[in-house]
């Protein structure tokens, strides 16, 4: 077999392995292009293997030299299903590779250089510009004549013009091309994505955008950068305005002694609801929604426009995260002092290690806060949180002696283990199931059943 037909099957394994069926319906041929990435955090690093496994040759940069060690020999530092095997097969095939300084992509004749630089909240509730304005910097030196930067960092409205009037390049086009992949599914939402949005002024250079994704199968839209940057927000701050409600109707649910998941399935079944981003948690959290909340409310104010909606999506947030403390103190006879609270769950979501704005940290904030002792368990997440606080490396440890286990995220090791051994080994039998991911069909029995006995 010829080096590309042993490059194409290859390829082809990576992109069944994350992609649907769909996708190998419609292959198209695409042209292959050299492309850089700047920034190799989780957006970073999933566009940087995506665009290699579809075709292209991929430079990665990132300021960060031990990053930049360790993704040259192989290693994922993150926690990211697939990333680490897609790392391994397209390194071996030269598809992509690290370099430490911008200036080293002179002369790789790169054609488009994506910014996947973090854009993090500010004391103000704006978005921090600073990583993405020093790519800008580094990237006019480099930059090609007629090259693209892409901007796939989340950044608000109007930030795409001022980069232009920073780039101080006329040769050079930008474009803004927001991404909406989600940690935990990263590489699977980017080789699924349910549309590709480009914005530029130039149309020209959207298209080439948009080639560049040809192998998939979405609807592709074009638009002007302001509104690449007022969709992106706006989705993120639906989303989480979506999940607020869904927290809030939980409660409602738990006082009625109805379950949620039959209204969630009954509301789910309506095309216009639709069945996804259902599930209550202790409050939504992660690098993206609280920040990309605060930003649009930032945007709005700054036009003078209040957006109550997103106000009270915040507002209801910090509301659950206090609701599951109360819940938490409830089960635990009416205060936390003194007692000890066994934790499934650090990461801000299932998986990822990403504790970033992470929920069950707040809740336990909370809880140790009140004088409990809190003994957490997370299969890949790790946090030190002080005094009172302990790390442990089970499931079960962490429920042994405990008044209250919280499950506070989404794990699934978490829903196949068997209740009757949580409840042997807890001091009382009471669980709180932010998730509501424990088969209530096996847990409520067996936890009722020891009560009844008094060994719980
Ligand atoms: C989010 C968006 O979903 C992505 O589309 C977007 O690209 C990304 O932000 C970003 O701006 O970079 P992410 O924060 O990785 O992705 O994760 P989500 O799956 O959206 O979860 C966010 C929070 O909502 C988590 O705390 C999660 O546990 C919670 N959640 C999510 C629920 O409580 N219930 C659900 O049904 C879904």
């Amino acid at each position: 077999m010829t080096n590309c037909g042993r490059y194409c099957c290859q390829v082809m394994a990576i992109v069944k392995a994350i992609s649907r069926p769909l996708w190998t319906k419609s292959r198209k041929k695409i042209t292959m292009s050299n492309v850089g990435v700047i920034g190799l955090g989780y957006v970073g690093l999933t566009t940087a293997l995506g665009l290699a496994s579809l075709g292209h040759t991929v430079t990665g940069y990132d300021t960060d030299h031990n990053l930049i060690h360790k993704l040259s020999e192989g290693d994922v530092l993150i926690h990211e299903e697939g990333l680490q095997s897609a790392l391994e097969e397209l390194s071996s095939l030269s598809r992509v590779r690290f370099i430490r300084k911008a200036s080293e992509f002179l002369g790789a004749d790169v054609e488009f250089f994506f910014i996947c630089v973090p854009t993090p909240q500010s004391q103000t509730g704006h978005a921090d510009l600073r990583f993405v304005f020093s790519a800008i910097k580094e990237l006019s030196a480099v930059a090609s004549k007629n090259s693209v930067i892409v901007l796939k960092s989340s950044v608000p409205f109007g930030a795409g013009a001022r980069l232009v009037s920073a780039l101080a390049r006329p040769d050079v086009f930008v474009a803004s091309s927001p991404e909406f992949l989600r940690e935990g599914s990263a590489l699977r939402d980017f080789m699924n994505p349910d549309r590709i949005l480009v914005g530029s002024e130039s149309e020209s250079a959207s298209r080439r955008v948009l080639g560049l994704f040809d192998g998939l199968d979405a609807p592709k839209i074009v638009t002007t950068k302001e509104a690449t940057e007022l969709i992106k927000y706006s989705s993120n701050a639906y989303l989480a305005m979506r999940l607020s409600f869904v927290n809030d109707l939980a409660h409602l649910c738990e006082k009625t002694g109805v379950s949620f998941r039959h209204v969630a399935e009954g509301m789910g079944t309506d095309s216009r609801i639709g069945s996804e981003f259902l599930s209550p948690g202790p409050g939504w959290g992660g690098s993206c929604f609280p920040k990309d909340t605060s930003a649009l409310l930032s945007v709005a104010s700054e036009f003078g426009v209040s957006l109550p909606l997103v106000e009270a999506t915040v507002r209801a947030n910090s509301q659950a995260i206090y609701r599951s403390v109360e819940t938490i103190r409830q089960l635990a006879g009416g205060s936390l002092l003194g007692k000890t609270i066994g934790v499934w769950g650090l990461a801000f979501k299932a998986g990822t290690d990403d504790i970033r704005e992470s929920p069950a940290l707040k809740v336990i904030g909370q809880l140790l806060g009140e004088g409990c002792e809190v003994k957490a368990y997370d299969p890949v997440a790790t946090a030190a949180l002080g005094e009172g606080y302990r790390q442990v490396n089970s499931a079960l440890e962490a429920v042994a002696g405990a008044h209250v286990l919280a499950v506070l995220t989404e794990w699934q090791e978490f829903a196949e283990i068997i209740p009757s051994c949580v409840a042997d080994a807890m001091a009382v039998s009471n669980i709180f199931d932010a998730r509501g991911i424990l088969p209530a069909n096996l847990w409520k029995p067996a936890v009722e059943s020891l009560r009844s006995t008094g060994e719980g």
